[in-house]
């Protein structure tokens, strides 16, 4: 099986390292920039002795490398970088997934797609606009990583490990995401009954921000160990056929009470991609901030859509 990995960036390259290392699939690792997606696929194959990778890396810059892959991650475009919204890409990286998209139609028409570029629910209904076709074929991981994100802080206030932790973050890859309050369990336990609803606030608080304050302290770029993780459980769902529950950004057709965007919904990952969405009966608060998360990533398609046509 092959995949193929667009933007051999930070992001790009973590995450093929983690296909390597997991022995999941062989990989092309394919950007604008030639000899970085050959220099990082040389060398990861020269770990291969020393890590034990069977399969087969390939750096490039020729879609037709990427032809026929089973699933293409698309990480291409500019990072953030202090004092940016993700929201602030959407002209430059709008114009290289118009582009990528194209090629993957293309070479990879039957591909799944996982979406990465930010930002990322905009991304993720262009590549629905622009490759049409299945919609659970286009999948994006942002709703991985904020659970991710809200677990990890849980986990250190509570000092409880994160398997003990249930949880999902749903909605749009920004400030409007909504940390499911309501369904968050520790230890088979309610939330509200381990915290009071100011260290609540505090800790959803910090979970939006947070990707923000990993691009602060960077200086230049933005997360990749997490983004990479959150695509790569995704990718082994699907590899594996796992039928798992992990949010993904999807396009919304009537679920939830929201159609013609998509942001992160539970929804069950397996060979097919998203093989079913799951419409969870939420409480009015939550329903109704999920509602207004839609609404703000649809404004932002209109605005992309308008800078880009
Ligand atoms: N085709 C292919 N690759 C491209 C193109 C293009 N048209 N345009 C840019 N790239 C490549 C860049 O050359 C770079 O190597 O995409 C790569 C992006 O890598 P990084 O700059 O390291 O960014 P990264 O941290 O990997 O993030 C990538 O994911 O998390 C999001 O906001 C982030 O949108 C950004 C994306």
């Amino acid at each position: 099986m092959k995949i193929s990995i667009i933007g051999a960036g930070n992001v790009g390259s973590t995450l093929a390292e983690r296909v390597l290392t997991y022995k999941l699939a062989d990989v092309v690792l394919l950007d604008i920039i030639e000899d970085l997606a050959r220099a990082k696929a040389l060398d990861l194959s020269d770990a291969s002795p020393l890590m034990g990778y069977e399969k087969r890396v390939l750096g490039t810059s020729d879609y037709k490398e990427t032809c026929d892959s089973k699933v293409v991650i698309i990480t291409a475009g500019f990072p953030r970088r202090k004092g940016m919204s993700r929201d602030d890409l959407i002209h430059k990286n709008g114009e290289i997934m118009r582009i990528v998209l194209k090629n993957i139609k293309t070479f990879s028409p039957d591909a799944i797609l996982i979406v990465v570029t930010n930002p990322l629910d905009v991304m993720t209904y262009l590549a629905y606009k622009e490759i049409g076709g299945d919609r659970r074929k286009i999948l994006g991981m942002a709703g991985n990583l904020d659970t991710a994100r809200f677990k990890a802080l849980l986990s250190q206030e509570l000092g409880v490990s994160f398997e003990k932790i249930e949880t999902l973050v749903l909605g749009s890859h920004g400030d409007t995401m909504v940390p499911l309050v309501s369904k968050t369990l520790i230890n088979e336990k309610p939330l509200g009954s381990m915290l009071n609803r100011e260290r609540i606030e505090d800790i959803v608080e910090r979970t939006k921000k947070r990707g923000g304050e990993i691009v602060a302290l960077l200086k230049s770029g933005s997360a990749y160990f997490s983004p990479s993780a959150a695509c790569f459980e995704i990718l082994k769902a699907i590899i594996n056929d796992a039928k798992k529950t992990i949010p993904c950004s999807l396009v919304l057709k009537g679920e939830y009470g929201i159609s013609d965007c998509a942001i992160s919904v539970p929804a069950k990952i397996g060979k097919d991609g998203a093989e079913e969405i799951l419409e969870w009966e939420l409480p009015e608060n939550e329903l109704s901030a999920l509602r207004n998360s839609a609404k703000a990533a649809k404004e932002m398609f209109d605005k992309c859509k308008k800078q880009i046509d």
